[in-house]
Order: structure tokens, then sequence, then C-alpha cells
């Protein structure tokens, strides 16, 4: 089953505050690794999960700029800290305090990516949930060739607003 073809429920899925959900990938993005916490999560077999794009647990209720930020910043050869809400094969959701950090080789070159996500402040979920919200709507009103520039839009007016950068919002939330 194609991931565009799961219907999302409202079902959520919580994290248990012992639990870290860790995956690796390659430099595209395509799953390598995932401990046997994601693979609950996830809902799918480790098979199903191994060498597939990590977009098969993307949620529709996420931004697209929110991915951006993070490729951007990953590819930089930054860590990348974000709260993403994700979807599991049967439809149901769960939040993650997600944590990107890229994997590099002994010259310095990066080779691939690790996540390793946290259970997430409830407060944190209830005051992002809106500012997700807006980003996707921007997005979808935009268009696909300016959605991106439309939902960073919505997130930087957000942090001038809040005189904030964006790893200084996440951690204040
Ligand atoms: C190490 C790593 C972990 C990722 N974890 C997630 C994740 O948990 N959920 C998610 O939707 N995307 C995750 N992504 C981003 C996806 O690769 C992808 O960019 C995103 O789902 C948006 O899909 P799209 O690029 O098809 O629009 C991760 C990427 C990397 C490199």
């Amino acid at each position: 089953m194609k991931r565009k073809d799961i219907v999302p429920t409202q079902i959520e899925r919580q994290m248990r505050d012992e639990d870290f959900i860790v995956s690796k990938t390659d430099t595209k993005g395509i799953i390598t690794y995932g401990n046997p916490i994601f693979i609950e999560f996830s809902g799918y077999s480790e098979a199903e999960l191994i060498g597939t794009q990590h977009n098969i647990i993307r949620h529709p209720d996420m931004p697209r700029a929110a991915f951006k930020l993070a490729w951007d910043t990953i590819q930089a050869g930054q860590e990348f800290f974000a709260y993403v809400k994700n979807m599991s094969k049967d439809g149901s959701y769960y939040w993650v305090f997600a944590h990107i950090t890229p994997d590099f080789d002994q010259s310095g070159r990066i080779i691939g990516y690790t996540s390793v996500r946290r259970c997430p402040k409830r407060s944190a979920i209830e005051a992002l949930t809106p500012v997700y919200r807006q980003m996707l709507e921007a997005e979808q009103a935009a268009g696909a060739r300016d959605a991106i520039a439309a939902g960073t839009k919505v997130l930087v007016d957000l942090l001038n607003l809040k005189d904030m950068s964006y790893e200084a919002l996440v951690f204040a939330l």
C-alpha cells in the first residue's frame, strides 16, 4: 500500500517517556536502519522500511516548509531539532521531538543522517499544531510551485514577531 492511499485517522499513539525512536538514512533520505521502537510506531515491518524513502511515515498535516528547513540545515552539516507529526501504516498518528544529525566520514564528508526522537511535551504539541496548520494552509493556497516559500514565510513572520531563532523557539515550547 502506498502512503498516499492511507487514510489518516484521529487515533493517536503516544511515545512513552523511556522511548527513543531511532532511524538512519543515506544522503538521499532512504532508510538504512530503524530500531525496534521505530518499527513498532511506524506499523511497517523492517523489510518494508529498509530501502524506502523516510517520507513513508510523513503525515499530510506536516507543512513542506518544515522539511525544507530540516534538509537545508542537515545538508549544511548542522544538527536540527523539530516537533514532527508522523503517520503509521494504519493511518494513526504520533508526535515526536526529533533530533537529526549528519553522519560524517573521516574526511568530513556527509555519508548519511541519524534521527533520535523522544517523547514530546504536550504543551509544545498544542502550541505548534496551529502554527503547522497555518503553514499548511498558506502552502495549499500558494500552489505547488510557491508552497515552500509561503509556508516558510508563516514561520519566519512568527519568529520575527517573537524575536527568536527557530531553535530558541523549539526549546522555549
Ligand atoms: C534521518 C532522517 C529522519 C527523518 N525522519 C522523518 C520523520 O520521522 N518523518 C517525516 O515525515 N520525515 C522525516 N524525514 C524527512 C523525509 O526524508 C522527507 O523529507 C519528508 O517526509 C517530506 O517528504 P517529501 O520530501 O516527500 O515531501 C527524515 C529525514 C532524515 C534524513
